[in-house]
């Protein structure tokens, strides 16, 4: 094992409560020499070769926060044949080609439930129950700390920085909580969900994501009058028969949906397909136990052989991605020249006061992507409607 932190521990605690399923933790490389470990030292090591060079190691779970130390100790594991169960949804959504290639090239199985959702198993269930089922999208709240964040906001009337700082003591936003709030994570994993979805792997830099670090409590006011909630929402879905889009960003909730109550650091992920219909999945989306009960379900998965077939891969039905995608927004901002940026084709609302303005209208995505470098430097912040219909 690579990494004894929040996760590793929480599988280390759910491995030793676990009645059914025996594994044997032989090494757990870890990197600071002067922590103070809460089992016996003699299992801890700083070479990372005392675990990728042992013959003896059938399996390498890699629970480490560094993308690029993760991607060399997985790559290594499986060129030197052994199989790799990991959490890290920032190394997969980067390299999830290679790393499929990868597999197949050195006939090992390569498990990692946990990148999306956490404890919420979708990929399986993407794999195995939805294999040749029509589906039509997928949405959902992958990521607890904005959910936090905008519950507190939401529940509470705080300001952002406020909730913010008490999800930080809560131990759910990092130090550095952009990859959070900004939806990086969100799109991380709406990426490797994708690959599992529709068979295809898409660069997570072609994707469009927006967070929710702009809310201001004017947003939150507008969602309350109207019973609505504010959530950070990752959505991929089909255009036509052989055409995906996808992008992240808030999206009022109304109290009829799925996704409405679910609330603090709880995900939830919808499905929608031909057949099955609509489908709603909840569950923890972090911490040690929950994030850890989903690695141990992998390591037990490998234990009877079992890999990801990527069927959606193999069928070859979704062959493009657009961005040309009609989108209905709520867009709050100050100056008009800001509002000009997003070439609107239509408004349907429009409020003016001295704090702020706001319209409601139609923009596309593709334009939201053109200009997406200059949003983080604007006073604006954007919801999606969920308007459906428009395109
Ligand atoms: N926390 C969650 O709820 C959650 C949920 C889903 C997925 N994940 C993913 O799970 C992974 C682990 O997250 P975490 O929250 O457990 O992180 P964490 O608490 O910060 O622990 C990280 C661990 O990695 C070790 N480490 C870092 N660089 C290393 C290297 N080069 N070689 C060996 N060990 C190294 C650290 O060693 P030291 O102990 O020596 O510092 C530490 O034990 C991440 O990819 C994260 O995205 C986390």
């Amino acid at each position: 094992m690579f990494g004894y932190g929040c996760v590793g521990q929480g599988l280390h605690d759910v491995l030793n409560s676990s009645k059914g399923f025996k594994a044997d933790i032989v090494r757990i490389c870890v990197k600071d020499r002067n922590k103070k470990r809460r089992i016996p030292m003699e299992y801890f090591t700083y070479d990372r070769d005392d675990i990728l060079n042992d013959p003896s190691i059938n399996l390498v779970v890699e629970l480490i926060d560094d993308a690029d130390a993760a991607f060399d100790i997985v790559t290594t594991a499986m060129k030197n044949g052994k199989n790799v169960v990991s959490a890290n949804k920032v190394m997969i959504a980067k390299h999830m080609r290679e790393l499929v290639d990868l597999q197949e090239k050195y006939h090992v199985s390569f498990l990692y439930e946990a990148s999306a959702g956490a404890s919420i198993p979708i990929i399986r269930n993407l794999e195995e129950y939805y294999d040749n089922e029509l589906l039509y999208s997928l949405r959902g709240i992958l990521n607890g700390t904005t959910n936090y964040i905008l519950t507190l906001m939401h529940n509470q009337g705080i300001d952002y920085n406020v909730a913010l700082n008490e999800a930080r003591e809560k131990g759910f936003a990092e130090s550095d909580p952009t990859l959070d709030v900004d939806g990086w994570d969100a799109k991380y994993k709406l990426c490797i969900i994708t690959g599992h979805a529709y068979g295809l792997f898409l660069d997570p830099g072609e994707v469009f994501h927006y967070g929710i670090s702009r809310i201001s409590k004017f947003d939150i006011r507008y969602a309350r009058e109207k019973g609505l909630k504010i959530k950070l929402v990752p959505y991929v879905g089909k255009t036509n028969e052989n055409t995906i889009t996808s992008f992240v960003l808030p999206r009022f909730i109304s109290s009829d949906k799925y996704l409405y109550n679910v609330d603090n650091e709880y995900n939830g992920v919808i499905t929608e397909a031909a057949f099955a219909d609509k489908q709603f999945f909840s569950g923890k989306g972090a911490g040690g136990h929950a994030t850890g009960s989903a690695v141990l379900s992998d390591i037990s998965a490998n234990s009877y052989g079992y890999k990801y077939e990527y069927k959606k891969l193999q069928q070859a039905t979704v062959t493009s991605y657009t961005r040309d995608y009609r989108l209905e927004i709520y867009l709050r901002y100050n100056d008009e020249k800001d509002r000009e940026l997003f070439n609107f084709e239509e408004i349907t609302e429009y409020f003016s006061s001295r704090d702020y303005k706001y319209v409601v209208g139609i923009v596309n995505l593709k334009r939201l992507y053109e200009i997406r470098e200059q949003l983080p430097g604007i006073d604006v912040f954007i919801v999606n409607t969920g308007r459906k219909g428009i395109n």
